[in-house]
């Protein structure tokens, strides 16, 4: 027996299907000085220890990220409770998804992984992997119904707008191919909003340790304490401001957009700005993969 899973490694969350587990991908160096807030475990690999939780604040992640030490943790942290050998397939940001790079990463992961999981040595043994650019996941995910390629919308134009926690990635599917050269990952996300609240509430009513996850929090429910008293967020404000920034950045896409037969609104941020989004769209990207997987590995 083999079994098959999409994972999608975002920047705020890891997304992993099936089961739909879902948690915040942050990951530090065990004992270091940042601060790993609701720590979930402790991952060692290749003889270096990490710490996998919640972090104070939205971490910047350069590109050396992608198939570091930490990033093969949390990966692995994901997989921890896959006891019998496994095919996946998962994603990289647009912009790190040149050939060599997937393949690079592919090659890595193949084989008898031995992490040692919250004291305890886990066998994880990855027999194939296929790695594409993140948004494809989106695509699979509208195109593959109940294990076939539905051919009619494979035909079509279309443009995934995958707004998440650090990026929003645009991918663009057209005449049968993604345009490669159209695709973009811009830094603006859920987390932009986050922070930007963050900043003005650390300056305005001197919170100086406030975290991310706080605010996250203050931001659901619409206020947050300030000496006893509630203080308003004004979310429409907010989220208004969030989406202007986004259609600048949308602009570039002009003729894209206006030459798609469908545009697919995905990632956890559409739920935030409220567009008419793809069913449970932070989940849209692993589901798209499982599916995949189901395809490319074949059986
Ligand atoms: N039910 C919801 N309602 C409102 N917003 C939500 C909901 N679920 C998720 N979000 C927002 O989506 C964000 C996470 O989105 P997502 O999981 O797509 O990001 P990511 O894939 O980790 O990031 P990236 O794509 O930048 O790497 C959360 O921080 C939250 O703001
Ligand atoms: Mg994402």
């Amino acid at each position: 027996m083999v079994v098959k899973v999409g994972i999608d490694l975002g920047y705020g969350y890891v997304k992993v299907y099936p089961g739909e587990e879902k948690f915040r991908s942050s990951v530090y160096p065990h004992v270091s000085r940042y601060g790993i807030e609701e720590k979930k475990g402790i991952v060692t690999v290749d003889g270096e220890t990490f710490e996998i939780g919640r972090a104070r604040s939205v971490e910047l992640r350069t590109k050396s990220f992608q198939g570091s030490a930490e990033w093969k943790a949390l990966l692995l942290w994901a997989l921890r409770n896959v006891t019998l050998p496994l095919k996946a397939v998962m994603g990289l940001p647009v912009s790190l998804s040149a050939k060599d790079m997937r393949k690079r990463i592919e090659e890595m992961l193949v084989g008898i992984h031995t992490p040692v999981i919250d004291g305890e040595v886990k066998e994880i043994k990855i027999t194939e992997v296929k790695v594409v650019p993140q948004g494809m996941g989106v695509l699979y995910d509208y195109f593959i119904e109940n294990g076939r390629l539905v051919k009619e919308r494979t035909k079509e134009n279309i443009v995934v707008i995958d707004i998440g926690f650090y990026t929003t990635d645009i991918l663009v599917y057209r005449h049968g191919e993604i345009l490669e050269d159209r695709c973009t990952s811009y830094e603006i996300g859920a987390g932009w909003l986050y922070e930007k609240i963050r900043e003005e509430l650390k300056a305005k009513y001197s919170y100086p340790s406030l975290s991310l996850k706080e605010v996250e929090e203050y931001f659901e429910r619409g206020y947050f304490p300030y000496e006893g008293r509630r203080i308003y967020i004004n979310k429409e404000e907010k989220i208004r401001e969030f989406k202007n920034r986004l259609i600048k950045e949308l602009r570039a896409h002009e003729e894209d957009l206006k030459l798609a037969d469908t545009v697919l609104w995905a990632g956890g941020g559409s739920l935030l700005l409220g567009v008419p989004c793809v069913d449970k769209p932070e989940f849209a990207n692993a589901r798209g993969f499982f599916k995949f997987a189901g395809i490319c590995f074949g059986g």
